[in-house]
């Protein structure tokens, strides 16, 4: 018999659903997702944040509720967040033994201990200035900056954070926070290196949900989005320093930078799915242009694809209630 031209055909494995479902390369789970929570101090209600629909700032007396809650919908991990009312010019309120920092990991820790909680551990929220660090001379300070960050790292290991996740793109944050940690004894607590942070406009809603006082723009600290080499060299230098895992973020635009990333170290790589990706599929949900759960999978399963193993987005939630 003449074979029938074309021969291969690709279309026989995708005939019906479970030989899609079988033949599928990339999968996520509840496992692979972290959802990043806004907490504030002094308010009595939830606060919608209009720029990320369906998003609240959660009031600091309802936290404990809200993660029983995430936990019984089956998420692993949480990224949290302060909306400060106290901000000064260091953002020292981070490293008081009783400030922001501090009681929200407590609260997160006694209220499910099995809760997986990573202490973003920067300054933005806390300063009147909304630099992510000590302003000498209209710039950034950066070992000014790294003693802070290994005040606050400790401060936030002693409440119970499981990470410390440096955000604040200061040069040698790493290994400042892991000595810092180390001398203080906790050995034991692991650091979530946003190791290749872009100065991204898709931080655009983050600044309205977090409060941010900024004016201006973090260009001299965060990465310029067009560099790809300079993407690779942040994250090995933050894997040199002692980082546990990484982190690529905003995730939707830099696949590429994923790829690199995954094949240039061992260490467990992340992608953050920032506000700006998060809200850019809401408000066109919203208008009727796209599908929203469909486009959730679809970006949250590209980032995976690309090689990342755990993924921040604020999709999290979503994804739990509806069993994924
Ligand atoms: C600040 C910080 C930002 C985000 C996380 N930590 C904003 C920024 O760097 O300006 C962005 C998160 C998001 O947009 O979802 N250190
Ligand atoms: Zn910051």
């Amino acid at each position: 018999m003449p074979s029938q031209f074309p021969a291969v055909r690709p279309r026989r494995l995708r005939r019906s659903e479970s030989l899609r479902s079988v033949f599928q390369e990339t999968a996520f789970s509840l496992n692979d997702l972290v959802l990043p929570i806004f907490v504030e101090e002094g308010i009595s209600d939830f606060v919608p944040i209009s720029s990320m629909p369906g998003m609240m700032r959660i009031p600091e007396s309802k936290l404990a509720s809200e993660i029983e809650r995430y936990a019984r919908a089956g998420i692993k991990s949480v990224m949290t967040f302060g909306v400060s009312h106290h901000l000064d010019d260091t953002g020292s309120d981070t490293w008081n033994e009783d400030g922001l920092v501090a009681r929200m990991t407590r609260i997160a820790k006694d209220a499910v201990p099995e809760m997986i909680v990573m202490a973003d551990t920067c300054f933005c929220e806390y300063t009147s200035h909304g630099h992510c660090g000590v302003v000498h001379n209209h710039a950034v300070d950066n070992d000014a900056t790294l003693i802070n960050l290994g005040k606050q790292a400790v401060v936030a290991a002693r409440a119970g954070a499981d990470f410390i996740s440096p955000s604040a793109a200061m040069d040698g944050q790493v290994q400042a926070i892991r000595s810092a940690l180390d001398a203080a004894g906790f050995f034991d607590t692991s650091i979530m290196a946003y190791s290749t942070k872009f100065a991204s406009a898709l931080y655009g809603p983050f600044r309205e949900a977090g409060g941010t006082a900024l004016k201006g723009d973090r260009k001299s600290y965060q990465m310029n989005p067009l560099n790809r080499r300079e993407a690779v060299r942040e994250s090995l230098l933050d894997e040199q320093e002692g980082a546990d895992a990484l982190m690529v973020k905003p995730a939707g635009m830099y696949l590429d930078i994923i790829r690199d990333i995954r094949e240039a170290s061992r260490l467990p790589l992340t992608a953050y799915q920032v506000s700006g990706e998060y809200a850019m599929i809401k408000f066109a949900a919203q208008a009727g242009a796209i599908d929203e759960a469909r486009i959730v999978r679809e970006s949250l399963g590209a980032i995976k694809r690309a090689g990342a193993d755990l993924i921040f987005t604020y999709f999290a939630m979503d994804l739990a209630k509806e069993g994924i």
